[in-house]
């Protein structure tokens, strides 16, 4: 146990993000009870409830103030009744950049046959990890719309590729690739048609690779990625690439492990507070039924134990998600009839189960 307790921002947000979210901290709370932790969190009400009473989304000092915190655990922002995304990308995009969180962590695993899609490979070929730029490329925001309203109307949406951005999350994919057992990293990217782009990512990642000889490289253009993660996941360990590929890529990977209710992913500066938060959205269509799976949160709450140094914690909450999985205890999405409070119900008494053994 560390010797003080976890400082943690909790953002529930919009939609199932606030129905996800409410199941990790009954959990946070079993565990602070029974003193498996030991944490203190703020809830944070950004979101389209506040965008629609006050105008603005978040606080205006709000960055500044989740700077206090070791680690921030989000739920999803996107809301029907505001139809322009800003407030959501002034939310999102804002924590990524304002805290420099440059990798998007992404780890996909099969943990059950049943919830493998592919008839040709075993659940246990699916293992991998999407190391996600998370700062620049083409969610820079620059760019403009020219003649607006107009016959003539152009959209300028540039893409920002910087030397220093890739190289660090280069050398962070290395990173997780040189803890794993399969100790590889593939680039993707789509340098055959965004040459500029493609020249900076491919030059830098066979530098960096030189530092990590242990470590075995590829390079897949983003289409060929693609076609390869169906025909063939278990080639995959870590993958590496830009912003918006990344993107496409984890909801690809995330339908490899079962689905978008049990991808978790983190937004990661080492050693500075982060953000953990589900893969998925807030998924208007199903928000408000009891239908959402909390797996990708629980998921998100384990890899922020890790980054505040509790990995205990988290390989338990990890085993008992498996356990849960197993049982058959899942969402209609996963293939069962349990309801979101159930999962999390079962997930956490599995959980204390567990840490009592
Ligand atoms: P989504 O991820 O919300 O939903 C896609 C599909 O997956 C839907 O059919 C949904 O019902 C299902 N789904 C997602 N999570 C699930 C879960 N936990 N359990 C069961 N089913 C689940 O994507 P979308 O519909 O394109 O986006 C909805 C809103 O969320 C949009 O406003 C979008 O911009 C936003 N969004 C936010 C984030 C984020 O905050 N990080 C991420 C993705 C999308
Ligand atoms: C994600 C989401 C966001 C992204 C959207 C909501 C802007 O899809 O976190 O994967 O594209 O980064
Ligand atoms: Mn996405």
């Amino acid at each position: 146990m560390t010797a003080r307790p976890v400082r943690m921002a909790v953002v529930p947000g919009d939609g199932i993000g606030r129905e996800v979210v409410a199941e990790v901290i009954r959990l946070a709370e079993a565990l602070r009870s029974a003193g498996s932790l030991l944490a203190s969190w703020d809830e944070l009400d950004w979101g389209a409830d506040r965008f629609l009473a006050t105008g603005r989304a978040l606080p205006p000092d709000g960055f500044q103030r989740l700077r206090a915190f070791d680690a921030i655990l989000a739920g999803a922002f996107g809301d029907p009744r505001v139809p322009d995304a800003e407030y959501m990308r002034e939310i999102l995009f804002g924590m990524r950049v304002e805290l420099d969180l440059y990798i998007n962590l992404r780890p996909v695993r099969c943990i059950d046959e049943r919830l493998n899609p592919l008839k040709h490979v075993r659940a246990s070929d699916i293992d991998l990890v999407i190391v996600r730029e998370n700062t620049e490329g083409l969610y820079c925001g620059a760019g403009g719309l020219v003649r607006p309203n107009s016959v003539h109307e152009m959209a300028l949406q540039e893409m920002v590729v910087t030397r220093r951005c890739v190289e660090r999350i280069v050398r962070a994919a290395f990173e997780v690739a040189s803890t794993r057992p399969r100790r590889k990293v593939t680039l993707v990217d789509k340098g055959n048609a965004l040459r500029f782009a493609g020249e900076v990512w491919q030059n830098t990642f066979r530098q960096v690779a030189v530092e990590f000889p242990e470590v075995m490289t590829e390079h897949l253009y983003a289409d060929v990625a693609a076609m390869e993660m169906v025909r063939d996941p278990a080639r995959f360990d870590v993958i590496v690439t830009e912003n918006l590929l990344g993107d496409l890529l984890s909801d690809l990977a995330a339908m490899l492990g079962g689905g978008l209710g049990l991808a978790a992913s983190g937004n990661i500066n080492p050693g500075q507070v982060s953000m953990f938060e589900p893969v998925h959205g807030s998924a208007p269509d199903i928000a408000g039924r009891g239908r959402a799976c909390p797996l990708a949160a629980f998921g998100a709450f384990a890899l922020l134990l890790r980054h505040v140094h509790r990995g205990d914690l988290a390989g338990v909450l990890e085993a008992a998600i498996g356990d849960v999985v197993r049982a058959g205890t899942v969402t209609p999405d996963l293939g069962g009839t349990s309801t979101t409070a159930e999962v999390g119900t079962a997930v956490r008494e599995r959980t204390l189960e567990r840490l009592a053994a």
